[in-house]
């Protein structure tokens, strides 16, 4: 059996318990919501909106202000001032976070020590004073939903990471929240278990239908996950799109970056070709019209599983292999020669290339990016 199927139970689905932690889903919207910190703007103004049931992910690199907007979103920050919630019609910026009807999973998932898993799964529940019984009903419905139920009296710290990330998914969805927010929910996982996992985050958050913001800096996960992906850096939003307008139509090269690896091509415009040092590569007719006849100097890109390797005499670039890197599934060719910087092309796992062996290389013409 392999991880994957072994896994495929880790939470059961079946609508009857997945129904037990729905609450009516709303959209979320925010307006010019800003953060500073002791007079340093660390969140340029965001305007947002979030459509009921959307899954939502805030993808990027460390310190760009993901947790910040998931905060102002939980209500534990303000937003400078001006700056607006809504969850549907409801303006929450000013209530704080037990006001909110959120549930919220953080990186280290924070969860009660001296508590079992059925301490922290039901504690929402205590606060709010629910009828002991029926507290208990939802907590079994709960730990079924989670397979957790074997567990249900253990202290946190006799359980394996896959497992406390279940009794904190469970804790967050016990209060019934009209919105989920996830910080990071995997990253503490190794990696084997964070792709099983993945997987069954995907259809868990599908059977739920809340409205959810995911916070991620993996972009598998992002992908994976996200109905759409908002890319951030540095306090700014750069994209909002589905997976594939981020990774085929990336705004600037700071996404086409940050998402995925990218080959450049540098070279002069010949009519609709562009020659650089390996070769030409004839430009999509969209491209070429749109550049004056004075731009001479150009660039292209191209994903690296987006080439292929061709007979050098009749390939639209020739180069050597400057090195290789098995990786499995794949082989991940380092190619010199082609264009000024060297050019990445992904081939199947089983080819093997010697170093300094001439190749030539084609791009797929609708894989052409253009980039400002
Ligand atoms: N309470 C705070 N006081 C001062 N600065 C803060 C505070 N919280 C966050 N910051 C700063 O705001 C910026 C954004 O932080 P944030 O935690 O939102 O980043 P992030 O995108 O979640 O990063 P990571 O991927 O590392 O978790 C950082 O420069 C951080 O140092
Ligand atoms: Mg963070």
């Amino acid at each position: 059996m392999t991880l994957a199927s072994a896994s495929s139970s880790a939470f059961s689905t079946a609508s009857s318990s997945a129904s037990a932690s729905r609450a009516a889903s709303v959209p979320i919207t925010l307006t010019q919501c800003a953060k500073t910190f002791r007079g340093s703007r660390v969140l340029e103004p965001v305007d947002l909106r979030i459509e009921a049931g959307e899954t939502l992910v805030l993808l990027g690199p460390s310190g760009c202000g993901k947790t910040t907007t998931l905060r102002m979103i939980a209500g534990l920050e303000t937003p400078d001032a001006g700056g607006r919630i809504a969850f549907g019609d409801d303006d929450v910026t000013a209530l704080p976070i037990e006001k909110r009807q959120v549930g919220m999973v953080f990186q280290s998932y924070a969860l009660f020590p001296n508590l079992t898993v059925r301490g922290n799964i039901g504690y929402g529940l205590k606060i709010r004073r629910m009828p002991a019984d029926t507290a208990r009903q939802r907590v079994d419905e709960l730990l079924a939903m989670m397979r957790l139920t074997a567990h249900a009296d253990k202290p946190i710290d006799q359980l394996s990471g896959g497992q406390r990330q279940r009794v904190a998914l469970a804790r967050a969805l016990a209060v019934q929240p009209r919105v989920l927010l996830l910080d990071e929910p995997l990253t503490a996982l190794d990696a084997r278990l964070r792709d099983a996992l993945r997987s069954e985050m995907n259809a868990l958050l599908r059977e739920l239908g809340i409205t959810t913001i995911y916070v991620t800096h993996d972009q598998a996960e992002a992908m994976e996950l996200g109905d759409r992906i908002v890319v951030m850096s540095a306090g700014r939003i750069e994209q909002i799109g589905s997976p594939r307008d981020i990774y085929y139509r990336p705004a600037n090269r700071a996404v086409a970056q940050f998402v995925g690896t990218i080959n450049r091509v540098a070279g002069e415009r010949r009519g609709s070709m562009l020659t650089t040092t390996g070769g030409a590569v004839p430009l999509p007719a969209a491209q070429a019209n749109a550049l004056a006849e004075r731009d001479a100097k150009h660039e292209i890109f191209f994903r690296p599983e987006d080439a292929f390797l061709a007979d050098p005499a009749h390939a639209q670039l020739r180069g050597c292999i400057e090195s290789s890197a098995f990786l499995g599934e794949r082989t991940r060719l380092t190619i010199s020669g082609a264009a000024p910087d060297a050019l990445l092309i992904d081939v199947a796992g089983r080819v093997e290339l010697a170093r300094g062996t001439p190749v030539g290389i084609s791009i797929g013409q609708d894989a052409l990016i253009a980039l400002s």
